[in-house]
C-alpha cells in the first residue's frame, strides 16, 4: 500500500476516525489538560506515560517511545497489517470500502488530471467572450473579478458537448464520464453533464480539484446541478471552502459552518474569515471529524428560515460530542448569510457571531419562539447531553439544562443515563476518560518530553531499532522549538529546512527531520498537521519519535515568524566567532589587507545581527536614516 498521503481513502478514513475513541477502547484515559493520559499498553508501568492529543490525532509514550496515529495504534496493539487497520477503521467509521475496479491509483490521477483539465476550460470560459453572461450574473450578485478568481468560478456555456469537445484531445469520453463530467444516455449517447452553468469547483484544502457545483444562471431547474459521486468526490466527506477558509479559522479561533456555496464565497467577500460550506447537505459524522479538525469552536451559520433552523437542530447531535463547542446562530428571518453580509455588513454579522448561541440557549430561543414545546426542548438537550463523553463536561451541561427548562437535575440526568444505556458500545466507550485507573497522579506531558535516560538512538535507525526515542536527543531549544512549528505548521517545515540548512550550526538529522516533513506536507496536499505527522512517520519509522513533539502542540500555533531570525542568529553568531578569531590572528600577523576585510565584514555581521535580533524579538526593523549612509 502507498505511503497514506498518496492514498484519498487512507486519508478519508484517517480523517474520518478519532483517535480518542479508538485507543480508548483499549487503554484507560484521563484529561491532562489539552490531551489525555494513560497506563502505556506496549510497557508496564505504574504511572502514566502514555499521552494521546486529540488535535494532532497522534499518541507517544514518553516511557517507552511508542508513537504513532490511529492507524500505528491498531498495528502495534491489535497486531494488524497496515490495510487491515484501514479497512477497520472504515467499518467502524462508516466510511465505504472502495469497490475493487477502477480504484488503482492510476485511475485516481487520470480522473484528477481530467478534473483539472475542465477546472481550467470552465475558467477560460468564464473570462473568454463567452462568458459575458456569467460575468454579468456574478456581478449583479456582488460577487467581485478578484473573488471570482479567490474561489476559481468557471462558466460552462449551453451546448451539449462543449467539454467534450474541447477536451477530445486530451481526455477520453470514459475519463470524463468518471470523473462526473459526462453522462451516457440509455441509448449510449455522450454528453456534458453540466450545461450553461456558472462552475464551482469543489477542492481540497490544497486546492485539488473534487468535483463541481453547477449554479444555473436564471430560474433553470435545479438550481444547482452537482458532480456525483465519484472515486475522488464524495459529497458527504467534503466541505466547499477548506482550503481558503483555513487561515481565518486560526487567526478567529472558530470556523463558520454555512449551507450554501455562495454564502461561504459572499461571507469571505465581505470580510469574515473562515467559512466553510455543506453544499446542502445534512451534514455528516465525517464532516464533523474536518470540522473539529479546523477548530474546536464551530458556529452553524444556516439560512434564516424553518428549514435553515431544522437544519440547525439536525446538524447539532453530529457535532455535540466531537466538537467541544458548538454554536448556533440564525440570521435574520429571510436572510441567508450571503445577503445578510450584504444588507448588513460585516460589523453586524461579526457581532452577532460572537453572541452565537450554545445549543442550550439555541434550544431554549426555540421555546420562546414557539418552535419547540418545553418538553420537546429538554428531550434534545438530553439526547445531546448523553453524546457528551467527558462526564465533567455532561455534568455541568445536566446541570444548565436543569435549570433552564426547570427540571430537577436528577430527573434530567436519569433521562441521560437512559439515553446512554442505548448507545451503541463504541460511543459510550470514552466513558472510562476521567476514571481510568491512574486518575490519581496529575502529570502535565509539557514536563516530561526530555527524556534524561533516552536511550540515545540516533533516530535515523531502521525500522524495528529504538522504539523512536529519537526525538528525545534533541535538548536544544531552538531545535526542538523547530520541529515543534514544522509539525504544528506543516507549510513552514521547508522553509525551516533551508534556513537550518543555511545556518550551518545544527545538528544534521534536524534538517533531515525538517526534510521529511516538507516532503509529507508536499505529498498530503496541504492537509491537517496531524496527518503531515502520520505521513511523515509511515514513510520514515526512524521519525517515529517525532511524536513526542506532537504530543505538545496544541490548537493555536504560534506564527513562526520569529523563528526564522533566531536560526539565522545563530549562524550569524557562529561567523562572528569565526571572525573574532580570525581578526586576532590578522592582527598579531600584522595583515592589515585581510584585518580590514575581516572588520567589515564584522561590521557588516553586526549591523544584520541588529535587525535580526529586532524581528528575533517580535520589534519591527528600526527604519533606515537615509542621511547615515549617503
Ligand atoms: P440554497 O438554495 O440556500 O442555495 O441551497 P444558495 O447558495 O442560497 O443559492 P443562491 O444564493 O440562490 O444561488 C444551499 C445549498 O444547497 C445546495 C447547494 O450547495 C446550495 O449552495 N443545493 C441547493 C443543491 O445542491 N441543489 C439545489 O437544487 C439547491
Ligand atoms: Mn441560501
Amino acid at each position: 500500500m502507498p505511503v497514506g498521503g498518496s492514498d484519498p481513502f487512507v486519508e478519508r478514513v484517517r480523517e474520518a476516525s478519532d483517535i480518542v475513541a479508538v485507543v480508548g477502547e483499549y487503554v484507560a484515559l484521563r484529561k491532562a489538560g489539552a490531551r489525555l493520559a494513560g497506563l502505556c499498553p506496549f510497557h508496564r508501568e505504574k504511572t502514566a506515560s502514555f499521552y494521546v492529543n486529540p488535535s494532532m490525532q497522534a499518541f507517544h509514550c514518553f516511557g517507552c517511545g511508542a508513537g504513532g496515529d490511529v492507524f500505528t495504534f491498531l498495528m502495534q496493539h491489535e497486531k494488524m497489517t497496515f490495510p487491515e487497520a484501514v479497512r477497520h477503521l472504515a467499518t467502524r467509521a462508516g466510511v465505504p470500502l472502495p469497490d475493487k475496479r477502477g480504484q488503482g491509483s492510476d485511475s485516481l490521477e487520470r480522473i484528477r488530471e481530467t478534473l483539472r483539465m475542465a477546472r481550467a476550460w470552465f475558467r477560460s470560459q468564464i473570462e473568454g467572450p463567452e462568458g459575458v453572461e456569467a460575468r454579468t450574473y456574478l456581478d449583479a450578485r456582488g460577487i467581485l473579478p478578484a473573488t471570482r478568481e479567490a474561489y476559481g468560478l468557471g462558466f460552462v456555456p449551453e451546448s451539449w458537448d462543449g467539454l467534450l469537445r474541447h477536451a477530445r484531445a486530451v481526455a477520453s469520453e470514459r475519463a470524463l464520464i468518471e470523473a462526473g463530467l459526462a453522462v451516457e444516455s440509455e441509448s449510449g449517447r455522450i454528453y456534458d453533464r453540466f450545461r450553461h452553468r456558472v462552475m464551482i469547483p469543489i477542492e481540497t484544502a490544497g486546492a485539488s480539484p473534487l468535483g463541481f457545483g453547477g449554479r444555473a444562471l436564471g430560474d433553470t431547474e435545479p438550481k444547482y446541478l452537482n458532480s456525483p459521486e465519484t472515486p475522488v468526490y464524495h459529497k458527504g466527506a467534503v466541505l466547499y471552502g477548506t482550503g481558503p477558509a483555513r487561515e481565518g479559522t486560526r487567526s478567529e479561533g472558530r470556523v463558520v459552518v454555512v449551507e450554501g456555496y455562495f454564502d461561504v464565497i459572499g461571507l469571505a467577500q465581505g470580510g469574515i474569515p473562515g467559512v466553510v460550506g455543506t453544499c446542502g447537505t445534512a451534514l455528516t459524522p465525517e464532516q464533523a471529524m474536518q470540522l473539529k479538525r479546523l477548530s474546536d469552536r464551530v458556529v452553524l451559520v444556516f439560512d434564516g428560515d424553518e428549514a435553515g433552523l431544522r437544519a440547525a437542530l439536525r446538524a447539532l447531535p453530529v457535532l455535540v460530542g466531537p466538537v467541544s463547542d458548538v454554536r448556533v446562530l440564525l440570521p435574520p428571518p429571510g436572510k441567508d448569510p450571503d445577503l445578510w453580509v450584504r444588507e448588513d455588513g460585516a460589523d453586524a454579522v461579526r457581532a452577532a457571531l460572537d453572541r452565537a448561541r450554545s445549543p442550550l440557549a439555541f434550544l431554549e430561543d426555540l421555546v420562546t419562539a414557539r418552535v419547540l414545546s418545553r418538553r420537546e426542548a429538554a428531550g434534545r438537550a438530553a439526547d445531546l447531553a448523553a453524546l457528551i463523553a467527558d462526564p465533567i463536561s455532561r455534568d455541568l451541561w445536566v446541570q444548565e439544562a436543569a435549570g433552564r427548562y426547570g427540571v430537577s437535575a436528577d430527573a434530567f440526568t436519569q433521562a441521560v443515563r437512559g439515553r446512554l444505556a442505548r448507545l451503541p458500545s463504541a460511543a459510550a466507550a470514552p466513558d472510562v476518560i476521567g476514571s481510568g485507573p491512574s486518575s490519581r497522579s496529575r502529570g502535565e506531558p509539557a514536563g516530561r518530553v526530555v527524556d534524561p535516560g533516552g536511550t540515545g538512538a540516533d533516530g535515523m535507525g531502521p525500522r524495528g531499532s529504538s522504539r523512536g526515542t529519537d526525538a528525545a536527543v534533541f535538548t536544544d531549544a531552538l531545535e526542538r522549538e523547530c520541529l515543534r512549528t514544522a509539525l504544528a505548521r506543516p507549510e513552514w517545515a521547508s522553509t525551516l529546512a533551508t534556513a537550518v540548512g543555511e545556518a550551518g550550526v545544527f545538528a544534521s538529522r534536524l534538517g533531515t527531520l525538517l526534510g521529511w516533513i516538507a516532503e509529507a506536507a508536499a505529498e498530503s496536499g496541504g492537509r491537517t498537521p496531524g496527518t503531515v505527522l502520520a505521513c511523515t512517520i509511515q514513510a520514515h519509522p526512524g521519525a517515529t519519535g517525532l511524536t513526542a513533539f506532537g504530543m505538545e502542540i496544541g490548537g493555536d500555533p504560534e506564527e513562526p515568524d520569529a523563528l526564522l531570525p533566531r536560526i539565522q542568529l545563530r549562524g550569524l553568531r557562529r561567523r562572528m566567532e569565526e571572525l573574532n578569531a580570525l581578526i586576532r590572528r590578522s592582527e598579531e600577523d600584522g595583515n592589515r589587507e585581510s584585518l580590514d576585510r575581516f572588520l567589515r565584514e564584522r561590521q557588516a555581521l553586526a549591523a544584520e545581527r541588529a535587525r535580526l535580533d529586532g524581528l528575533a524579538s517580535g520589534r519591527a526593523p528600526a527604519p533606515e536614516d537615509p542621511r547615515k549612509n549617503p
